[in-house]
């Protein structure tokens, strides 16, 4: 019996315990029997987690695309793969068929091809939301190249650390982006970030927003006159299923940002399977995902999983206000969307704007809500199925990570009963444990931990890019034989899980990781500032936000702090982007430090949550005193 599509609760018990006891053969059966193999493999896993290293599917051969395209052409071939909506509701909205979709992939890829562009070279995708960047992403995929998407939210800074980290040889780009009613000058950003990159040879660059741009002669070319020249036709690179598949940067608590590498065989099985049972997706549903492909949720479920599955799959160039707070639901009435993914801080912006404009529209359609991110809180969890879902579509609350590759616990629709803020149960194969600070296994349940993954799945990722040994350090070092999520969570009394949040200095600001460590380095630039300490806080859009703490050098001059902050976020857009802006900042005399000289962060923390009433031991400080002082001052 196939257990490709699961509907109940049964089923899923069933599934589950069968998924655990042998991995082995249940991950076989799925491959073998929903995928189009060049090539079968020797060995299903093989996997050693203290070096660590993991394989799925080894000798296997194949290729993403022909899963995400090529199989479907007999019998989808006039269905719409991508529907893309742009920026402006009146421009109209394409529909691009899975047999357009092969041959503009096809075009992409000989492009790509006759720049030079081979097999394992890294190609940087830096676009918005248009159709040319999932195809893009295809066409690499199509002939073996590595992709590396890097936000085009990203500073010119962030994008040159990332291009230069995987040496990428090609930056594909546009001329300039939409956002609502802005323009952003994508392709300025580019050229200053290529100041910094010898790696790139080519830039190829889509028209999008008709600007007036530099193109560097015997680098930047002009992407359209290069496909309309190229053939509709290729055959696609054989791979590894243990080839790369792409890079994808995400922030760490310190240091420049991880390349996570993402594998061919397994992430295709299992993003492949989570977005057909977490979505319950059914053949002529149109799924819509809010994420930027920029992000995992993008790579995972707008383009790879939905593809594999013959789905079609919504592309949103804009945002959710313009041309007001209604364009989601303008959008769902419009194509008849029957899943939608978005995350928690999307849907507190939407509902602090009431449920006049949710109320305008014909939600109808919609059969499952997801969200992902970042906790969702139980407000905004009862707006989102009180308003959106109107108590009929039940939300998937969906944990996982850019790591991950794939959905790790989730409810799956229609089967497990929902709890606000649970992501409830695990995914079929993951095996979750919770651990105490003694390093311990927390069995039982009604139980808090660090959460962590026991077994390996098949879409997890395998290195980082460029550092396997930063890879072993922050996922595979904290606690013996097991993935270590950087999250804690509690497991309830049926054994459902709640996510509360990272454990580490990673902060979560409208659903966007960033690592507190970069943050304070661009920060330390400005010459006015000694040192600094970032913090989270709670904020009702936001989830969090960011609060520094900032010591100026003693100069002896007074200065004009409305000034400084605005430098120092300037600074930190510049370096980081302005996702990463400080919503406050405090001047201190001090940061309290232990003897051994590390901020106190645990203090700072309490500050900016206003919960001073127990501070904890500060007896160990070197420096009690800027204590008080910055209690007193803080905002
Ligand atoms: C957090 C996004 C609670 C978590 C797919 C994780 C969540 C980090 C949820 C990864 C959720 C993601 N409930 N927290 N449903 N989903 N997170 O790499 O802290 O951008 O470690 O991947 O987001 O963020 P990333």
């Amino acid at each position: 019996m196939s257990n490709y599509h699961i509907k109940h609760l049964e089923e899923y018990y069933q599934v589950y315990r069968k998924s655990v006891r042998n991995p082995e053969g249940f991950w076989e059966e799925i491959a073998e029997e929903h995928f189009l193999w060049r090539k079968k493999w020797d060995n299903v896993l093989s996997w050693d987690f203290s070096k660590p290293e993991v394989k799925w599917f080894e000798g296997a051969k194949l290729n993403i695309t022909e899963n995400c395209i090529d199989r479907h052409l007999a019998t989808r071939g006039d269905k719409t793969a991508i529907l893309f909506e742009p920026n402006d509701p009146n421009d109209p909205a394409e529909h691009i068929s899975y047999r357009q979709l092969y041959h503009r992939v096809n075009k992409f890829a000989n492009v790509l091809k006759a720049q030079g562009i081979k097999k394992g070279d890294r190609v940087c995708i830096y676009l918005p939301m248009i159709p040319e960047l999932a195809i893009s992403v295809l066409a690499c995929a199509r002939i073996g190249a590595i992709h590396s998407v890097v936000f085009a939210g990203f500073s010119s800074t962030a994008l040159s650390t990332r291009i230069n980290d995987s040496d990428c040889k090609m930056v594909i780009t546009s001329d300039g982006s939409y956002r609502g009613a802005k323009t952003i000058d994508l392709k300025g950003i580019v050229d200053e970030a290529l100041l910094d990159c010898d790696c790139v040879a080519s830039v190829l660059v889509a028209k999008r927003i008709n600007s007036d741009i530099h193109m560097e002669e015997g680098r930047d070319q002009w992407l359209q006159p290069l496909l309309d020249a190229a053939s509709d036709q290729l055959t696609a690179e054989v791979m590894d299923a243990e080839d790369p598949l792409f890079i994808l940067y995400t922030s760490g608590s310190t240091g420049k940002p991880k390349g996570m590498v993402h594998t061919t065989g397994g992430y295709m099985v299992y993003t492949a399977y989570t977005f057909k049972n977490v979505f319950q997706y059914r053949e002529n549903d149109v799924y819509w995902c809010t994420a930027d492909i920029g992000w995992i949720t993008g790579h995972s479920y707008i383009v790879y999983g939905p593809l594999a599955n013959g789905a079609t799959t919504v592309m949103f160039e804009g945002v959710p206000s313009y041309p007001d707070f209604g364009r989601f639901w303008e959008i769902v009435e419009k194509h008849k969307v029957n899943q939608f993914y978005t995350a928690p801080t999307a849907i507190r912006a939407l509902a602090k704007q009431g449920t006049e404009l949710v109320d305008k529209y014909d939600l109808s359609s919609l059969k499952t809500l997801g969200s992902v991110g970042e906790p969702i809180n139980e407000e905004a969890w009862h707006w989102y199925n009180d308003n959106v879902g109107k108590k009929k579509a039940p939300i998937v609350d969906t944990w996982w990570q850019t790591e991950t590759g794939g959905i790790m616990i989730t409810p799956i629709p229609y089967a497990t009963p929902t709890k606000p803020t649970y992501a409830t149960l695990p995914f079929i194969g993951i095996q979750p444990a919770l651990m105490d600070e003694n390093g311990e296994e927390i069995k039982g349940n009604q139980v808090d931990g660090r959460l962590c993954v026991k077994f390996p799945w098949p879409s997890m990722a395998r290195t980082i890019w460029g550092n396997h040994e930063r890879y072993r350090d922050t996922y595979f070092s904290a606690y013996k034989d097991k993935y270590f999520t950087g999250d804690g969570a509690l497991r309830d009394e049926v054994g459902y899980y709640r996510i509360t949040g990272r454990v580490d200095d990673v902060i979560i600001v409208s659903g966007h990781n960033l690592g507190t460590a970069p943050i304070e380095d661009a920060i330390n630039e400005h010459q006015a500032v000694a040192e600094s300490a970032i913090v989270g806080f709670p904020h009702d859009v936001k989830g969090s936000a960011l609060y520094g703490y900032v010591t100026l050098k003693d100069t002896g001059e007074s200065r004009d702090h409305d000034n400084l902050r605005k430098e120092i976020n300037q600074i930190i857009t510049e370096h980081i982007g302005p996702i990463a802006k400080l919503d406050k900042i405090q001047f201190t005399q001090g940061l309290p430090k232990t003897r051994s000289g590390k901020i106190m962060r645990r203090i700072l923390r309490k500050i900016a949550h206003k919960d001073t009433s127990n501070l904890g031991d500060t007896s160990t400080l070197l420096n009690p005193e800027v204590v008080q002082d910055i209690m007193d001052n803080a905002l």
